[in-house]
C-alpha cells in the first residue's frame, strides 16, 4: 500500500484552543483521525508527525524519501520564514503537497508569502480541517498519475 506522511509544523499542537476565529474548533487529533479515516477509506497508508522545531520537520523530511510515497504539510509559521524546510522539501524527490487551515491570502501581508511553496506540487488552503482531505485526494492522484 502507498504511504504519506502528513507533517504539521509549530503550534498546530494547540488547535482546538488557539485562534478559533482563523482555525476554528479542531483540534489536530480530530484533523489526524479525519485523515486517517479518510487514508483508509482510499486505501493509502498515512502517519503524522508534529514539531515545533524547524530541525526535527527538516530531519522528518530528510527520511521521507525513503520511507513515504508522499508528503503533505503544514509548514505553519515556517512556511513565510524558513528557507532550510524549502531545501529539505526541493531535496525530497517524492510529491508533496503544502496546506493552510486558513486562506493565508486574505490575512496579514506577512503571511502572503510562501517561501516553502515553491517546492510542493500544489498548495490548498482556506478550506478549514476539510483542506487535509483534500490534499490526501490530490496526492493520490499524483502518486498514481
Ligand atoms: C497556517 C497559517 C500560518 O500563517 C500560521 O502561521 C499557522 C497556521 C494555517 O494552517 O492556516 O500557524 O499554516
Amino acid at each position: 500500500m502507498k504511504k504519506i506522511l502528513i507533517i504539521n509544523g509549530p503550534n498546530l499542537n494547540l488547535l482546538g484552543s488557539r485562534e478559533k476565529n482563523f482555525y476554528g474548533d479542531t483540534t489536530l487529533k480530530k484533523i489526524e483521525s479525519l485523515c486517517d479515516q479518510h487514508c483508509k477509506k482510499i486505501e493509502i497508508e498515512c502517519m503524522f508527525f508534529q514539531s515545533n522545531h524547524e530541525g526535527e520537520i527538516i530531519e522528518k523530511i530528510h527520511s521521507a524519501d525513503k520511507d513515504f510515497d508522499g508528503i503533505i504539510i503544514n509548514p505553519a509559521a515556517f512556511t513565510h520564514t524558513s528557507i532550510a524546510i524549502l531545501d529539505a522539501l526541493r531535496a525530497t524527490s517524492k510529491p508533496k503537497i503544502e496546506i493552510h487551515i486558513s486562506n493565508i491570502y486574505s490575512r496579514e501581508d506577512y503571511r502572503r508569502k510562501s517561501i516553502t511553496s515553491e517546492a510542493v506540487n500544489g498548495v490548498i488552503c482556506g478550506f478549514g480541517e476539510n483542506g487535509y482531505v483534500l490534499a490526501i485526494d490530490a496526492i493520490k492522484n499524483i502518486i498514481y498519475s
